[in-house]
């Protein structure tokens, strides 16, 4: 994986090296000659932000990106206002690319007034859609660079080449083949990671833009997962969300296919890991194999993601999903026989083309039924080019709003009702963040992904010992991320709990 690079040992007078990742150290080195002339010129250190819309790819993405961006030499903003803004935006619905637009808009007004050096540069999703390009060399003439989902390793690069054009440069990959892996990575948290394990989807699913924009499935060679994991765990890492947009699908175009079972049980002997996720799994595939292996783990969490999207079964065919709300019922019937105390959460569409409301009484009963801790619910929103946006009967705003307002609604209910089933249990959390509400307390995740909200002023136990201190100083506060605590849950507040520590190994 990627080991740090003396940068001032490459020869800048050669030709750029063909082969990757070392064209792009190449790059990253033209780059810090031009972040040091800067620095000169401007008596600092020139500054990036990164905005990331959308799922955990974009934010793994971002960390890519973030990590490329310190190699060259820019210092983390803390806010927009910074010499490098980037965008990693998201196009899964139409209202992720209007709140685009409309900040793209506020960045050219930032770069008029306050910093006419601002390099502005849009990449992710939405760039890989060739209407929305031509919509910003049109209507935001100021944005530097704009590349797309397959060539965000090639960051420098592209840096370099605005920097000699000066003009707009726009480098948009159709489809890629290549996964170029050992560049620096910017992690968000210390103690937690994402690892791409696969790029792509194969689905098409009616709706969906994703298979367009991220191209075909690509899995990572299993060796190279195992690796970076091992090596983020001697870093300190203890929880990986493995990633990709159809889990399930992982390995099976290899010459010797591989299942995504067997990955699992491959990442669980890595030493230091704590807890597996996964994202996201695809309901027509998910196997036995892959329950069996979850219920005899210790480490994989008790927590699976499962998007239904529709309950009613015609519906599903025109949404091209290969399962009926029979099938779908029937793994969940798997899953919780194998595992009684797993968390299940899903993403619903509604007002897809053509739901009626008997349809929609189906999902309103699916949700009954399944009893999910979490549902993640979106209005059909019609995406350029897919089959679904060409369909007749499209659903009016109005109907499908009203309808979403009673599937949330019943949501709410059902979720606070099985949060409230561990109220006064003792369980165990990861430690993520200082409270930013509340003065003192702490903010740790269930292993079955709830939030838990405790003070930090009681009892803990470390390493078997237990210790007291009162905790009042930010300081104390940090030295706890990360750490695995049992925290009583006193009080169910619905998506979350308030909890005290316990004082017992
Ligand atoms: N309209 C509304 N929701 C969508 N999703 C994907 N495409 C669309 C669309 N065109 C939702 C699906 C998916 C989640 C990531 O986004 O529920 O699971
Ligand atoms: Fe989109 Fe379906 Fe692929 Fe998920 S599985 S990314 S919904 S096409």
């Amino acid at each position: 994986m990627y080991q740090e690079i003396d940068f001032d040992k490459i020869d800048l007078s050669q030709e750029p090296p063909i082969d990757e990742p070392s064209r792009q150290y190449f790059f990253m080195a033209q780059c810090r000659e031009f972040i040091r002339s800067e620095s000169a010129r401007l008596g600092r250190v020139p500054t990036y932000s990164i905005q990331t819309f959308g799922c955990q790819m974009n934010a793994k993405d971002s960390e890519k990106l973030a990590g490329i961006l310190q190699g060259i030499g820019y210092a983390a903003a803390k806010t927009e206002e910074a010499d490098f803004v980037l965008y990693n935006t998201c196009t899964v619905r139409e209202n992720a690319n209007t709140r685009v637009y409309g900040r793209i808009g506020y960045l050219g007004r930032l770069k008029r007034t306050k910093n006419p050096d601002m390099k502005i540069a849009l990449c992710g999703c939405m760039m890989q859609e060739e209407h929305v390009v031509a919509k910003i060399k049109k209507s935001y003439p100021f944005v530097d660079l704009i590349f797309g989902t397959h060539n965000i390793y090639k960051l420098a690069e592209l840096l370099y080449r605005q920097i000699r054009a000066r003009g707009m440069v726009v480098d948009i990959e159709r489809e890629s083949a290549k996964i170029v892996e050992e560049l620096p990575s910017e992690r968000k948290f210390d103690f937690k990671a994402g690892v791409n394990i696969m790029y792509g989807c194969n689905n098409f699913c009616s709706y969906c833009i994703v298979p367009y924009v991220r191209g075909r499935e690509r899995s990572r060679r299993p060796e190279d997962i195992i690796r970076e994991m091992q090596e983020m765990a001697e870093n300190g890492v203890t929880e990986v969300m493995l990633l990709g947009q159809n889990v399930n699908s992982y390995g099976k175009t290899f010459n010797t296919p591989i299942s995504f079972a067997k990955l699992l049980q491959m990442a669980e002997k890595v030493e230091g890991i704590k807890r597996i996720r996964f994202m996201t799994p695809h309901p027509k595939d998910l196997s036995d194999e892959l329950i069996e292996v979850m219920a005899k783990s210790e480490k994989i969490c008790r927590h699976v993601h499962l998007p239904v999207q529709s309950g009613s079964s015609r519906i599903l065919k025109l949404m091209n999903r290969h399962y009926t709300k029979e099938d779908y019922l029937a793994l969940v019937g798997r899953i919780r026989a194998a595992m009684p105390d797993v968390a299940l959460t899903t993403d619903i569409i509604v007002g897809f083309p053509g739901e009626t409301e008997e349809d929609f009484m189906q999902t309103m009963d699916l949700v009954e039924r399944v009893r999910y801790q979490n549902a993640y619910t979106f209005l059909y929103s019609p995406r350029a080019n897919t089959p679904a946006a060409a369909m007749e009967n499209q659903v009016p705003q109005a109907v499908a709003k009203e309808r979403y307002d009673r599937l949330i609604g019943r949501i709410r209910d059902i979720s606070q009702e099985i949060a409230q089933q561990d109220a006064g249990k003792t369980m165990e959390v990861l430690v993520e963040e200082v409270n930013a509400q509340r003065e003192g307390f702490m903010t740790g995740r269930l292993g079955n992904n709830l939030l838990v909200h405790f003070p930090a002023g009681e009892f803990f136990v470390e390493n078997g010992q237990a210790w007291e201190k009162n905790l009042k100083d930010k300081k104390d506060l940090q030295h706890l991320l990360g750490k695995y605590i049992k925290v009583q849950l006193t009080e169910c507040m619905g998506f979350y709990y308030i909890g005290v520590p316990v004082n017992e190994p």
